[in-house]
């Protein structure tokens, strides 16, 4: 089975790299090797490499840079999603598509199911959403993976990431206390994705939620973050963390306060819950030991 892996350089891509392997044939593409906003040069190279599965871990992921570069980040987004999925479509292959929460407004008061009509609150979340409907519309043998603030052990730059680099800097940390999510380990997604396209995708097309278990808000996981940092000895001490309110906490595009996304499906699927977030957390940063 031959997979083409789009988007190989980000933090979903990179584990994906790393976890496909043989028997599987995989064509790993980078932003370098694929650019996506060149949607002539991405349905030809789809085509060219005639593939089985097409996973589709690039995106423009900038949430605060999509409310100014609105058409970038629909075309990289919202189009060139639709443009790989018919190109798939056309050589009769299936594939991946990655999602994100920021498909909801974060009202409603409970977890999302995939089945709840989304309603985005920023250009991000609405390029994001295009991007869904390109792909189902393109092609019925999808899979589009709605997950969550994500972090990986090899990007350079996430939430965990910057936690550790800020709490090494500086005494005092501000963090955000009443948005609602759940962190989700990059690796987790990419050990997910790898099980499903091992599945036949006539029984298992359409849209489905993936994330670690549990939700907590960025200050709960700033507080998990150094508590678990400091006892497998990557910092000697935590900086005060200090709760504060999105409205103390300006950004450009406006966030959900609560998207917490139920996996049920997923877990009916694969007869197993995904893991809870504090232990892929914990698997991550000894990782950076
Ligand atoms: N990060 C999150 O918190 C989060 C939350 C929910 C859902 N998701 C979704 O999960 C998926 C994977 O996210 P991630 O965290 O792995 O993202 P990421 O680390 O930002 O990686 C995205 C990758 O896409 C590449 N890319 C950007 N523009 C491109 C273009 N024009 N052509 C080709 N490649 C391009 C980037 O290249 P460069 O390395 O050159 O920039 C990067 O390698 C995405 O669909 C994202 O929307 C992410």
């Amino acid at each position: 089975m031959k997979v083409l892996l789009i988007g190989s350089g980000g933090q979903v891509g990179q584990e994906l790299g790393r976890l496909l392997k043989e028997p599987l044939t995989v064509v790993q593409l980078s932003r370098e090797q694929l650019d996506l906003t060149n949607l002539e040069q991405t349905y030809q190279t789809v085509v060219d490499q005639r593939p089985d599965w097409v996973i589709n871990a690039a995106a423009y992921t900038a949430v605060d840079g999509a409310e100014s570069e609105l058409e970038l980040a629909h075309r990289i987004n919202g189009e060139a999603p639709g443009v790989l999925a018919k190109a798939a479509a056309d050589c009769n292959a299936a594939m991946v598509h990655f999602s994100t929460d920021y498909v909801f407004d974060g009202a409603q008061g409970r977890p999302y199911l995939e089945s709840d009509p989304p309603c985005p609150v920023s250009a991000y979340g609405r390029s994001k959403l295009a991007g869904e409907e390109a792909v189902k519309a393109a092609n019925p043998q999808h899979l589009i993976v709605r997950t969550a603030w994500v972090y990986g052990s090899r990007w350079k730059g996430n939430f965990v990431k910057s936690m550790l680099r800020l709490g090494v800097d500086r005494p005092v940390i501000k963090v955000v206390s009443d948005q609602v999510g759940t962190p989700t380990w990059a690796n987790d997604i990419a050990e997910t994705t790898a099980r499903l396209i091992t599945l036949p995708v006539a029984d298992t097309a359409g849209t489905y939620h993936f994330t670690n278990s549990g939700a907590i808000s960025w200050y709960d996981f700033a507080i998990a973050i150094f508590s678990e940092a400091i006892a497998l000895g990557l910092l000697t001490k935590a900086p005060d963390i200090v709760p504060i309110t999105t409205a103390e906490y300006s950004t450009v595009a406006k966030r959900p306060a609560n998207s917490a996304l139920y996996c049920t499906k997923l877990r009916d699927l694969l007869g197993h819950a995904p893991p809870y977030w504090r232990d892929s957390l914990r698997q991550m940063l000894s990782e950076l030991v």
